[in-house]
């Protein structure tokens, strides 16, 4: 109807001061883990994981040094194409070499993204290597595997805001929502 606004999401599942409180003990978490290590390099996929990160490493403590690395399975929709591109250039995997690394991603979906990474990660020779994950989606998961310090676990619905997109839209809701089915494109 003309002159009225429907929201793009259902439902709010995380508001904005339960994702504070939950990034604040995450960063805590963080902190103590690597009490005794030297700096960590924390890679951060981008583009969802952007905004995360950037609230997430301004709590901590540890000395972080962020870079930032691209990879693409959505292509624009809301289902996993289980296309994974992984972008580690040569110059970055030499920096690995013998650093404490720590994975920070969104949401662990098929795990697809978060698996493939941390092989590649692993062939560089890290000190260690740790995950961290906003978002895990209660979903079989194609590729299972360890996530150190989890955020929240949420059901398996297309979710928008707090750096999510749905077709590079939505990013700047301050929440969590689920996007509404009928603009998925199935
Ligand atoms: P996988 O399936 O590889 O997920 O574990 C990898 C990436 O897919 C994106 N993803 C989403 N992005 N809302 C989004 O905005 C979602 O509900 C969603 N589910 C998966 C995300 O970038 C994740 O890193």
């Amino acid at each position: 109807m003309a002159g009225t606004m429907q929201p793009v999401y259902e439902r709010i599942l995380m508001d904005a001061a339960q994702i504070a409180a939950v990034v604040d003990s995450l960063a805590e978490r963080i902190d103590r883990s690597y009490a005794a290590c030297e700096p960590l390099l924390a890679l951060v996929v981008l583009e969802g994981a952007r905004r995360f990160a950037d609230d997430l490493l301004s709590r901590m403590q540890h000395p972080v040094e962020p870079v930032f690395i691209s990879t693409s399975s959505y292509h624009g929709g809301t289902h996993s194409a289980g296309i994974v591109k992984i972008v580690i250039p040569p110059a970055l995997g030499k920096a690995i070499g013998g650093r404490h690394i720590l994975l920070i991603d969104d949401i662990y979906d098929t795990g697809l993204t978060l698996s493939s990474l941390a092989e590649q990660i692993k062939q560089f020779a890290p000190a260690s290597l740790k995950t961290c994950v906003l978002l895990e989606k209660k979903t079989p998961h194609k590729k299972p595997l360890r996530v150190d310090f989890l955020g929240f676990t949420v059901e398996d619905t297309f979710v928008v805001g707090y750096g999510l997109d749905y077709r590079n839209q939505y990013r700047d809701l301050p929440f969590i929502a689920a996007l509404r089915k009928d603009l998925t494109t199935g």
